[in-house]
């Protein structure tokens, strides 16, 4: 197991480009179960949580080549069915292949995921999709078993959210299945993130008919059949969220090339509110340059203010541990709360080896700004909470060692290397305590 050794102290300074998003090519990956043909992926991030797919669909059969960031895949119409605990413990998103096997292959065996750090998690939204296009599902000894109606899925109508809102992956789910069944569905209360709306397109150029991608409500006329195609994993927003966090926090200037500002206005409204500076471009028009963003010094500190986590266009909830983590640098008190995991507060208690101060009462962490961090050995819990860790020990006087990395490595590409081409002091090293 590796940790990293992280030199506070040094404003971050400098330009980076963002990675394909993992939100984003875990589904578009898992819809490769759809495809008659091959299908190309540009642009698709190194992580952990991408190896673990490939895994998976190897084993249900399907050919993946990986060539740098361009992963080729081709998946025949019958093969094995069955995604099994050990994947799914590992990788809560494998859920994603439930809705595709289901389409093409008539049944599918998909673990159930079970909680995890952020808290309970179900998958009821999923099945209740499911069974909306005619699925038989049954819950047995830990596993979903589904079955396609002899005639295969139909069309149906179905509301898709809970009292903490819709279903980012639920929603993945259900469109992937209703673009081959017969007639049309219809998603009330659909995800609306940024995620949804690149599945959709994959699947449109793909030969499905899904419109209304990106909004609260799709509408998805089945087709017989889906071909390939290529496509290019969109930029990793949560990714250009955290470094320009890490630059607000550092009191750095850092620009993120080849994002998507218009996915993070949340966050630009915050920094215009509380003071940080920022700048965006590119947008094509000059010379062709792809959008940018950046973060600049801020003259004053900068005010803390209230978060409240959203699905999106809110606040996103993966970046909650990280502004938390900016509050430390602000002047005043703030009340972050998450209302999408109200348990996803596992960074708190690290934060706080590192003099945060933090407070929880609930799903809602309290935090008086400015406070002066200094480095101790904490632990990563999850992949967000890492990152909030790692941006924490960039201001922290002297060292800290953030441990269980690996968290890290699930969902962010070289993210050492990144900070460390701002100027960062973050070095990898095996950790001498792992087993
Ligand atoms: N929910 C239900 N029933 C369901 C599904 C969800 O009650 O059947 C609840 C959840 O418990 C949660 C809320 O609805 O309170 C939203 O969960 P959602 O299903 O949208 O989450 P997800 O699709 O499983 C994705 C991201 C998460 C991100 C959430 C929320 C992927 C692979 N994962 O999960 O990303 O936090 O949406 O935006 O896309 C991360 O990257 O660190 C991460 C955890």
């Amino acid at each position: 197991m590796d940790r990293f050794l992280v030199e506070g102290g040094r404003p971050l300074q400098g330009a980076v480009t963002a990675s394909g998003s993992k939100n984003a090519a875990l589904p578009m990956l898992a819809a490769s179960l759809l495809f008659e043909g091959p299908a190309v992926y540009r642009r698709v991030p190194d992580l952990a949580d991408l190896r673990t797919l490939f895994r998976l669909l190897q084993d249900l059969g399907a050919e993946v080549q990986v060539q740098g960031d361009r992963v080729q895949t081709e998946v025949p119409s019958h093969g094995p069915t069955e995604a099994p605990y050990e994947v799914v413990r590992k990788m809560r998103a494998s859920v994603a292949v439930l809705g595709p096997l289901l389409a093409r292959r008539g049944r599918a065996r998909v673990s159930l995921p079970g909680g995890c750090v952020l808290g309970d998690r179900p998958i009821d939204l999923h099945l209740k999709g499911l069974h909306a296009l005619g699925a038989d599902l049954q819950v047995r000894h830990g596993i979903v078993e589904a079955q396609a109606p002899a005639g295969g899925l139909r069309g149906g109508t179905v509301y898709l959210a809970s009292s903490r809102g819709s279903t980012v992956l639920g929603t993945a789910n259900v469109m992937m299945a209703a673009s081959l069944a017969k007639g049309v569905t219809v998603i009330e209360a659909a995800a609306e993130e940024p995620e949804i709306e690149a599945l959709a397109a994959l699947l449109n150029r793909a030969g499905a008919c899904i419109h209304g991608a990106g909004s609260h409500r799709l509408e998805i006329e089945g087709v017989e059949a889906l071909h390939g195609g290529e496509c290019e994993i969109p930029p990793d927003r949560i990714e250009t969220g955290t470094l320009l966090l890490a630059g607000a926090l550092t009191r750095g200037r850092v620009r993120v090339n080849d994002c998507r500002p218009d996915e993070l206005t949340v966050l630009l409204d915050l920094f215009h509110r509380a003071g940080v500076p920022f700048a965006q471009g590119g947008d094509g028009g000059e010379a062709g340059l792809r959008p940018w963003l950046e973060v600049q010094p801020w003259p004053n500190p900068p005010r803390v203010l209230d978060v409240a986590t959203r699905p999106f266009p809110g606040f996103p909830t993966d970046l909650q541990a990280q502004w938390l983590a900016f509050c430390t640098a602000g002047e005043g008190l703030a009340l972050v709360t998450d209302t999408v995991y109200p348990d996803r507060f596992m960074h708190v208690p690290e934060l706080n080896r590192l003099g945060a101060g933090i407070r929880r009462e609930g799903n809602t962490a309290l935090v008086v700004g400015p406070v002066r961090l200094s480095g101790a050995p904490v632990l990563a819990s999850d992949l967000r909470a890492s990152a909030a860790l790692v941006l924490a020990g960039l201001v922290a006087s002297g060292q800290t060692i953030v441990r269980r990395v690996y968290h890290l490595d699930r969902g962010y590409e070289a993210l050492e290397e990144k900070l460390r081409q701002l100027g960062g002091r973050v070095v990898r090293e095996r950790d001498p305590e792992s087993p």
